[in-house]
């Protein structure tokens, strides 16, 4: 199996009102009108995720993702929100384990395999994120870290769910700084990604799961970052925010 459709998903993260959420979608779904290439993904606030959704029924090719939930199916967990109100509210994905969950909200490998099962009961796709710190990327030990992540988390689940998964290598140090991987880079720790799947799970697995690339993705970076025959796909923070950089990375599919 080798049908890995590329998919780009922008993180909004803590931005946007309601109005803002609109305006950015509609002038999305201009920019994107004629364009089928790939998978598309916004993760738009949880405040926002209802009215988005209303908009995306008129291009069902942008599909709606969630930036969290919380693993039980319902119950005392003030603040929360379920899988299965987020597939109720439209979602189709949802970000499980970005790295501003697992540093500023001290979310461990086993919370989020449970998060990551839990979405998959409710028929979510998570989009899980791995990536090592700038220490251990110049220590050279960013394989052993992105192993013990993947492992934590992924070790003994069937294929049934891990084909429900988008696995996000997201290297910390180029979150939010303008600082790149380069492509070789993204390359080099996507085929180490695919090599462990191979190794954990077989050759299915590994072969047919979308890795996504993301940290300080922007239009002028994006072509050859997906060019690389393990990058499936992007998942965009900043540049996400405003529709000529997104659409035009969108756009940077071949
Ligand atoms: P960035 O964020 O594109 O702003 O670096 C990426 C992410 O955190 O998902």
């Amino acid at each position: 199996m080798n049908a890995r459709t590329k998919i780009i998903a922008g993180n909004w993260k803590m931005n946007k009102t309601v109005a803002e959420a609109r305006s950015l979608v509609c002038e999305l779904q201009g920019r994107l009108a004629t364009f089928s290439g790939c998978d598309v993904v916004l993760c738009p606030p949880f405040t926002a995720l209802a009215s988005v959704a209303k908009l995306l029924e008129s291009t069902p090719r942008i599909q709606l993702g969630a930036q969290n939930l919380h693993p039980a199916p319902k119950g005392a967990f003030t603040g929360e929100i379920s899988a299965s109100m987020l597939s109720d509210v439209g979602c189709r994905f949802v970000i499980v384990g970005h790295s501003e969950r697992r540093r500023y909200f001290g979310e461990t490998d086993a919370f989020l395999r449970d998060k990551l099962l839990a979405a998959v009961s409710a028929g979510l796709h998570p989009i899980f994120c791995v990536g090592e710190e700038l220490a251990d990327r110049e220590a050279g030990r960013w394989p052993d870290h992105l192993r013990s992540q993947l492992q934590a988390v992924l070790h003994d689940l069937p294929p049934s769910i891990l084909m429900e998964v988008v696995l996000a290598y997201e290297p910390v140090w180029a979150i939010g700084t303008g600082r790149t991987a380069t492509p070789e880079q993204a390359q080099e720790a996507h085929a180490f990604l695919r090599q462990e799947l191979e190794r954990l799970h077989g050759n299915s697995v590994a072969t047919g799961l979308r890795l996504q690339y993301g940290g300080s993705v922007t239009p002028e970076n994006a072509r050859e970052i997906l060019a690389q025959p393990d990058v499936d796909g992007l998942l965009v923070g900043g540049a996400s925010l405003e529709a000529g950089s997104f659409a035009s990375i969108v756009l940077s599919v071949e």
